[in-house]
């Protein structure tokens, strides 16, 4: 376990067709209410605990995690945790960018490293009719700029790729970023969550969005940065920059996995594609001590087994397809 995941609330101000699609998230949504939410002392004692383990990494998600009202003060509660090795911890957010440009300056200040900001297409039309709820792109792009000013660079925006939808913009994606430090990843649409009616006709094939941008902007493979690493990077060959590419439904990346994922309410899952959560939540409402919460996150983590990714073209568990949790609760 290196890398933890702490979805901190299930709201978004979004409603993206491959995420929280309207037909399911509708005005009458049942959103959690506040008590059933880990509290940020509940989150950042499990931060602490989870770096006593050796977790350097941390990410705050949601949901859009800008919505949780005091997120600044968090960033600072979980900034002052150590690492096993008296270091700083490497604390990322994910966000969908709409409200960063008021924020950046202030998640800096407390102690953020760096921002990831979803980004789905340069085109305004496109972008619209992906966030569903009509937000302009020129918003984003203002966030990723106060971002970056703000020191909180370098900047990822992941776009997700969904046959038909956005393939093409693929290019103009790469050009709006080529030249500039933000890297953006080219994410093949997944099947997370049991609502986004994914189908395997709709992905578009990492190896197919390396194809089209190197038959304009040559490309040279780059060496990952970490083991476990969600990417596969590449260089422009001009020194123009870099991109990514995350090709978990062609290329699953399960053998390299060490991301924990803790849901809005305090359940710890081994797997973005899970069924089932261990209830941190209620060990810590019941006043388990330190010491018995750490040996269970080292119990479930020892007892895991998924490789959801690697196995999904061929999933017989009819719960593996129909029950798994949804992005906006776990995160991503
Ligand atoms: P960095 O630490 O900045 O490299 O971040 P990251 O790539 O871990 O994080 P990010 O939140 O930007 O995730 C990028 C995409 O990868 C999202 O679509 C995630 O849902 C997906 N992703 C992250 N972890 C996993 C995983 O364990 N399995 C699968 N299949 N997809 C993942
Ligand atoms: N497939 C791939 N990526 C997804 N994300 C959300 N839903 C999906 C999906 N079904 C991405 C978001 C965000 C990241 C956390 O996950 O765009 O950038
Ligand atoms: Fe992701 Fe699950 Fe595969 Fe791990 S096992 S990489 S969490 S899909």
């Amino acid at each position: 376990m290196r890398d933890i995941r702490i979805s901190v609330t299930d709201r978004c101000n979004f409603r993206c067709i491959y995420c929280m699609p309207k037909e399911v998230f509708g005005r009458d949504h049942a959103f959690l209410p506040r008590d059933e939410i880990l509290s940020f002392e509940e989150i950042t004692r499990l931060v602490r605990i989870a770096a006593g383990h050796g977790v350097t990494k941390v990410r705050l998600t949601g949901g859009e995690p800008l919505l949780r009202k005091g997120i600044v003060d968090l960033v600072s509660m979980i900034g002052d945790v150590p690492t096993s090795t008296g270091g700083a911890l490497d604390i990322a957010l994910t966000t969908n960018g709409s409200t960063l440009a008021r924020f950046a300056v202030a998640l800096k200040d407390a102690g953020l490293s760096r921002v990831t900001v979803s980004l789905d297409s340069p085109d305004d039309a496109t972008f619209q009719a992906m966030n569903d709820v009509r937000f302009p792109v020129a918003e984003v792009l203002r966030g990723i700029e106060a971002a970056q000013e703000a020191g909180l660079g370098p900047i990822k925006v992941n776009m997700v790729v969904k046959r038909g939808m956005n393939d093409r913009d693929i290019l103009p994606m790469a050009r709006l970023f080529r030249g500039t430090p933000h890297i953006v990843r080219f994410i093949e649409f997944m099947d997370v969550g049991a609502t986004n009616g994914w189908r395997l006709d709709d992905v578009v094939p990492s190896a197919e969005v390396l194809r089209v941008i190197d038959a304009t902007h040559p490309l040279v493979a780059l060496e990952s940065s970490s083991p476990g690493e969600t990417a596969n990077r590449w260089a422009y060959a001009d020194g123009a920059g870099e991109i990514g590419v995350i090709s978990s439904v062609t290329q699953p990346f399960c053998r390299t996995c060490s991301r924990a994922r803790v849901s809005v309410d305090g359940k710890l899952y081994t797997c973005l594609f899970g069924t089932r959560g261990h209830d941190l939540r209620a060990l810590m409402r019941d006043g388990c001590t330190d010491d018995e919460l750490s040996s269970a996150l080292a119990d479930i983590w020892r007892n895991r087994s998924d490789r959801y990714s690697e196995t999904r073209t061929t999933a017989v568990r009819v719960e593996q397809r129909v029950d798994r949790v949804e992005m906006s609760y776990i995160g991503g």
